[in-house]
């Protein structure tokens, strides 16, 4: 028998529980061995619930069981989940989690724990959510240079950034609504500083690029400052704002890691990816660029993508290589200061006029376009480097009535 534990019955614990539950027959006939949920740890009670008769709240009686195969690890923050992991790997379990901290904190060392161990640490819910780009970038594309990605990967930001932008309405007003509906955390840093996409994107890169790349290196600005006026603005010059988390791979071997509010070409595949959707756009050297697209959050999708991984598991118990990234780190260069095109949004106090607009082609190029909007000027630089960006603003404020609010990249 291969019983399944999952530690943790929260949305993504649960919907794991719900497709096992549905699924677990199915699944042991492909693999000709029975599968079976056999226990679910929660301190919580469920009565009345299809948990209830596989419910403990005693770890111990998951490690005390040695027919225990596989842990699903879907519990919230990231030292108890972490020991919990290290604990069934070093016990030769194999462990699934979709705890992106963890991941992101502790990957290198639970994949050689698991090496080790000759069982398997996988985590494909970890980025993305349902979206399958964990396996795709560790084994379809692995044969490439993997060159540079670039993903929406919050689902909370982009469902703000998009109802803000279709509705006209403030940050703080989507926010709140988010949260009613149960989008947006009560404490909602992670997602809207941008945290959560850090953790994601250094998840990716580290597959990527075969190198490991640490989530406190990824270079991180949220979406709190961006305006209505800004989205008004965009809208005007052929944009969309995007919380766009990329890397590139630097002919040094370095890459860069970023995730930051940027304008988005409406013509951009990217542009078309709104509210709780996720995609991650990831450039081959064989491949060209490939879409991965779906959901990235949510209990049944999330869940669809710990269960690839324990399908994975039956299929190959053992047969896993140790991924690259567990023996090398990788250099993250954020502070190379290549020119590129800027939204810079000014506050205005007078209506625009023509010494603006020649101050503004004197200052910054005559290839500047700019729009207005309540108030605000929004206007697009030609390419320049980030270093630039505050002498030329200053020197557009002192020449005209205006306060420089805050720059946005413009994506390439
Ligand atoms: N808070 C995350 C998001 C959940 O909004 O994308 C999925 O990782």
């Amino acid at each position: 028998m291969f019983k399944i534990a999952v530690m943790g019955c929260g949305v993504v614990g649960s919907g794991v529980c719900d497709i096992l539950l549905a699924k677990q027959e199915e699944i042991s006939a492909r693999f000709q061995r029975e599968v079976k949920l056999s226990y679910i740890v929660d301190v919580r009670k469920m009565p009345d619930t299809p948990y209830e008769k596989f419910l403990t709240d005693k770890a111990e009686d998951v490690f005390n069981d040695p027919e225990v195969r596989l842990i699903v690890v879907t519990i919230g923050g990231l030292e108890y989940p972490y020991l919990l992991s290290k604990r069934a790997l070093s016990a030769g379990i194999n462990v699934v989690t979709s705890n992106k901290e963890v991941v992101a904190a502790y990957a290198k060392e639970l994949s050689r724990i698991a090496f080790e161990n000759k069982c398997r640490f996988l985590y494909e819910a970890s980025s993305g959510g349902g979206i399958p780009i964990i396996r795709p970038l560790n084994i379809c594309l692995s044969s490439n240079d993997i060159l540079e990605i670039q993903g929406i990967l919050n689902g909370t930001t982009n469902y703000i950034l998009t109802k803000m932008s279709s509705k006209g309405l403030s940050f703080d007003t989507v926010l709140k609504e988010a949260q009613q509906k149960g989008y947006a955390e009560a404490n909602p840093a992670a997602d809207v500083d941008g945290y959560d996409a850090a953790r994601k994107i250094a998840i990716l890169s580290s597959i990527a690029y075969k190198g490991f790349v640490e989530y406190n290196d990824v270079k991180c600005t949220g979406i709190r400052d961006v305006k209505a006026e800004d989205h008004a603005n965009a809208a005007k010059l052929g944009y969309v704002i995007k919380l766009i988390a990329g890397s590139k791979l630097l002919p040094d071997g370095s890459v860069t890691a970023t995730v930051e509010p940027k304008l988005v070409p409406k013509d951009n595949i990217l542009a078309a990816v709104n509210s709780v959707y996720n995609a991650v756009l990831v450039k081959g050297s064989y491949t060209g660029d490939s879409l991965f697209y779906g959901k990235g959050a949510g209990k049944l999708a999330t869940a669809s993508a710990v269960c690839g991984d324990i399908i994975e598991i039956l299929g190959r118990p053992t047969e896993d290589t140790l991924m690259p990234y567990v023996e090398k780190d990788l250099k993250v260069s954020n502070d190379t200061d290549i020119p590129c095109r800027f939204y810079l949004r000014f506050d205005i106090t007078r209506a625009i006029e023509d010494s603006v607009s020649i101050a503004m082609r004197e200052i910054f190029g005559p290839e500047t376009v700019f729009a207005a909007f309540g108030g605000v000027l929004g206007m697009i630089t030609p390419p320049i480097k980030e270093s630039a960006v505050e002498g030329l603003t200053r020197a557009f404020e002192a020449a005209t009535d205006t306060d420089f609010g805050c720059s946005m990249r413009v994506l390439e």
